[in-house]
């Protein structure tokens, strides 16, 4: 019987695979920080604006740059976000097209073109070069971030499911240390290499269109969407190695059964749908909190606040974020199966919480007691800590384990879509919140922390070491008071079955 314990040689592989893809993805949201200054210098070339005091600014640059110049380099950041909210939209369809593997390799044309436009920025009008080759990445991201974690939530054995999922998160934040580290002025975040630095976002693709034909499709995705049991077998015994897979085809049987009586879940109908109104909240809301948590105020503007925050060195600092970043999401990777889920996200919720007001008496008393800029430096670091623990990479990989196969990839579209759509925001606003309520930006963030705190704990069910009907049943639940049974319903209002409640 299995057990669900082997991590064979061949799921390291796939999973390390699909996770370059999530590297690509992080390394592009931070390579556009630290070369700011150089490529403005190289739009106001390109743009032949500027030209007379160009030559005679420092190389350390001015704030005065051309309002054209600012209106090219906002939009090579922000259009980034409109690539990946667009094709959030087409993951399911893609991943259910040729399966997740095929769909893996077929996106990453995309990101292959993106790299090419981008390190080739020089050869032609720069700024054009830069947006679209950042407006391309950004539609590859979208596709990327929902196809990876659809693909390791359906091959990770049950008791594997949460660390393989948080690689995604570890793979995204690796990225952008990786970015920011790249970005340093003496390596390629100059004059001189910036096209490099900006082009190399699509170096992992190349790896991972090489390995990709290696890995396995999901098994999942086989049998109950193409009704190849055969190949499912053959797929899960590359997997998880020689064990008795009947116990793993009989639950992918049931959800066939179960998915055959249902229409197809497209992403109008599970909007639409009561029945799967509760778990599409609690996905959706997931995925606002991580972004809404503020994380990426932090991301984007960390040089501005370190500076606020009266750090000397602001670019050292930011680098030491993105350390801290990756070694708390290792601890998440190391925990998240043993403490749950649901435990990891309220603990860094509520830890996050306490950082913003922290950095709120930081910045508001700087100028009375000088040593507070250590209170805010020291909350921002607790605060990206908090952040990995749980409320990062918990939402990306969640979705695919609250929703069994059927409605799995419109669930991960619009969770997808939310996250893009919300960082798109978040990117663009908080520079005006910031000038609007100054020192006290990050108490709204707490205040929105506090709310989604109270939200998690009403409404998240664990979910570690439970089987997708498991987890799917746990949203529709409901109590029979006269026979004092649990009454589970496991499809769209199709079929039900009463569970003995245990004394
Ligand atoms: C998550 C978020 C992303 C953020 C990153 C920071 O992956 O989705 O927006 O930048 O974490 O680590």
């Amino acid at each position: 019987m299995d057990t669900g314990k082997q991590l064979t040689g061949t799921l390291a592989l796939a999973v390390f695979t699909a996770v370059l893809g999530s590297l690509q993805y992080g390394y592009s949201l931070g390579v556009i920080n630290a070369p700011q200054k150089v490529i403005e210098r190289h739009y106001e070339r390109s743009l032949e604006v500027h030209m007379e005091n160009w030559e005679k600014m420092p190389m350390n640059g001015s704030d005065t740059v051309h309002p054209s110049v600012v209106m090219y380099w906002s939009l090579s950041v922000s259009i980034f976000s409109i690539g990946g909210v667009l094709s959030s939209f087409l993951v399911g369809f893609i991943g259910d097209l040729r399966g997740r593997v095929k769909g893996m390799l077929m996106v990453n044309v995309l990101a292959i073109i993106a790299g090419l436009l981008m390190g080739l920025a020089k050869m032609w009008k720069a700024h054009f070069m830069v947006i679209a080759g950042r407006c391309v990445m950004g539609f590859y991201c979208g596709l990327s971030s929902g196809l990876v974690p659809m693909y390791i939530g359906e091959i990770a054995p049950m008791a594997y499911r949460g660390a393989l999922g948080t690689l995604h998160q570890l793979a995204i934040v690796t990225g952008i240390l990786l970015s920011q580290l790249l970005g340093l002025e003496f390596l390629l975040g100059n004059d001189y290499y910036w096209p490099l630095l900006l082009g190399l976002s699509g170096a992992p693709a190349l790896l991972q269109s090489l390995l990709l034909p290696l890995c396995p499709e999901s098994p999942r995705y086989l049998y109950i969407k193409r009704g190849m049991v055969e190949e499912a077998k053959k797929s899960l015994h590359r997997l998880k190695g020689e064990y008795d897979s009947s116990h793993d085809l009989e639950e992918m049987k049931k959800e066939k059964e179960e998915l055959e009586k249902e229409e197809t879940i497209s992403v109008a109908v599970l909007v639409r749908s009561s029945f799967y109104r509760q778990q599409l909240f609690v996905a959706l809301m997931m995925h606002l909190t991580q972004q809404f948590s503020g994380v990426n105020a932090i991301f984007y503007y960390s040089t501005s606040i370190f500076e606020t925050a009266g750090v000397t060195q602001p670019i050292y600092a930011t680098i030491g974020v993105g350390v801290v970043n990756t070694v708390f999401t290792m601890v998440s990777v190391a925990l998240v199966d043993r403490v749950g889920r649901r435990t990891l996200t309220l603990i860094g919720l509520a830890g996050m919480c306490t950082c913003a007001v922290a950095m709120t008496f930081g910045l508001v008393y700087l100028s009375v007691y000088s040593w507070m800029s250590y209170v805010s430096m020291s909350a921002i670091f607790l605060f990206v800590s908090f952040f990995e623990i749980g409320p990062g990479p918990i939402p990306w990989f969640i979705v695919a384990e609250i929703f069994s196969q059927g409605p799995r990839p419109a669930a991960i579209t619009l969770a997808g879509f939310t996250n893009w759509t919300s960082n798109f925001i978040i990117g663009m606003t908080f520079p005006y919140i910031q000038a609007l309520c100054g020192h006290y930006v990050f108490l709204l963030f707490a205040v929105l922390l506090l709310g989604f705190t109270v939200f998690i704990y009403l409404r998240l069910p664990e979910t570690k070491g439970k089987t997708f009907e498991e987890i799917a049943a746990s949203f529709h639940k409901r109590m029979t008071p006269t026979t004092g049974t649990k009454e589970i319903s496991t499809g769209p209002g199709t079929s039900t079955e009463l569970e003995q409640l245990k004394a």
